[in-house]
């Protein structure tokens, strides 16, 4: 085994599959776990031939299982808060990474696995996987974002349920709640988050990544200003060479080749 917290690989052209390796502790997040994390965010930043990042556990048990609680255990408040404002900002740059993220859930996304898991794009699931923010059985509440994106995503009350009586969702219905877009038996996971990957370069590069700013940023928006940005976003993309190479690709019934410009 590895003794890379967080593995990178590319297993196919413009995809990275991250994978959360700390299997003997459920892959919770420790500090060099999340330092590991921040290196591996910087370098997709600047990596323009990226084109999806697939986010896994190790092992078939657990996506990841949260903070470290045996470092809470040991931490001042100081650190204890320190820990909290820096995985805040890393959920905060997966969230914003410009390219589409899948988030491969092969187990238990606890607390913050799973808010690691709602700031990715799209979500899958193994059949056995179950998502979920205990945070209040340790007499504590989610800092990474889990209460806010939970209920912009699936609404107050199957929100509450989730954070006030601790429910760990199921992945069959985290899927009927709308949060994930597919669940496969366990030993397909990865082959099934590599073909969404496939799906997703099938898309123009520039489309994808305007479509990723504008589910995220027009959510938050009043109606009439999410269709103004998506309508200003529609103007740029109708200027670049891959709308006018996807368009006459259509017409001229063949695949369109996109360059990303
Ligand atoms: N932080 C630190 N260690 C963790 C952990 C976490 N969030 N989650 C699991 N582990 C460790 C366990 O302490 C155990 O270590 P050990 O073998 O050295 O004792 C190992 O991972 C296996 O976990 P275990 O609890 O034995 O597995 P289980 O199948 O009985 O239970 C869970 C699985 C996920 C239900 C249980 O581990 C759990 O509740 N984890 C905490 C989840 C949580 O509260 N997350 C939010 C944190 S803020």
């Amino acid at each position: 085994m590895s003794d890379d917290l967080i593995l990178c690989q590319s297993p196919q052209p413009g995809v990275q599959v991250w994978t959360f390796n700390r299997p003997e502790k459920l892959n919770a997040l420790s500090t060099p776990m999340l330092r590991r994390m921040d290196s591996l965010l910087h370098a997709a930043s600047d990596d323009q031939t990226l084109r999806c990042v697939i986010l896994t556990g190790a092992g078939e048990k657990a996506f990841v299982a949260g903070a470290d609680i045996e470092e809470y255990a040991s931490q001042t408040r100081e650190q204890f808060v320190n820990y909290q404002h820096f995985s805040r900002d890393l959920f905060c740059r997966l969230e914003g990474l410009a390219v589409p993220t899948v988030a491969a859930i092969n187990g238990y996304a606890l607390g913050g696995g799973f808010e690691i898991a709602l700031c990715c794009d799209i979500l899958i699931a193994a059949a056995h996987a179950e998502v979920g923010l205990p945070e209040g059985r340790l007499g504590l509440c989610p800092g990474g974002g889990g209460t806010q994106r939970l209920v912009r995503s699936i609404g107050r009350y199957a929100s509450a349920d989730v954070l006030l009586a601790a429910r760990r969702l199921p992945a069959a219905r985290a899927m009927e709640l709308g949060l994930v877009a597919q669940v496969v038996p366990g030993p397909q996971l990865l082959e099934a988050a590599l073909e969404k990957a496939r799906q997703i370069a099938t898309i123009g590069p520039l489309a994808a990544r305007a479509m990723k700013r504008l589910l995220r940023e027009g959510s938050d928006l009043p109606l009439d200003a999410a269709l103004t940005i998506e309508q200003e976003a529609l103007a740029r993309l109708f200027d670049s060479a891959d709308a006018g190479e996807g368009v006459r690709a259509f017409t001229e019934k063949r695949r369109p080749t996109f360059t990303g410009r």
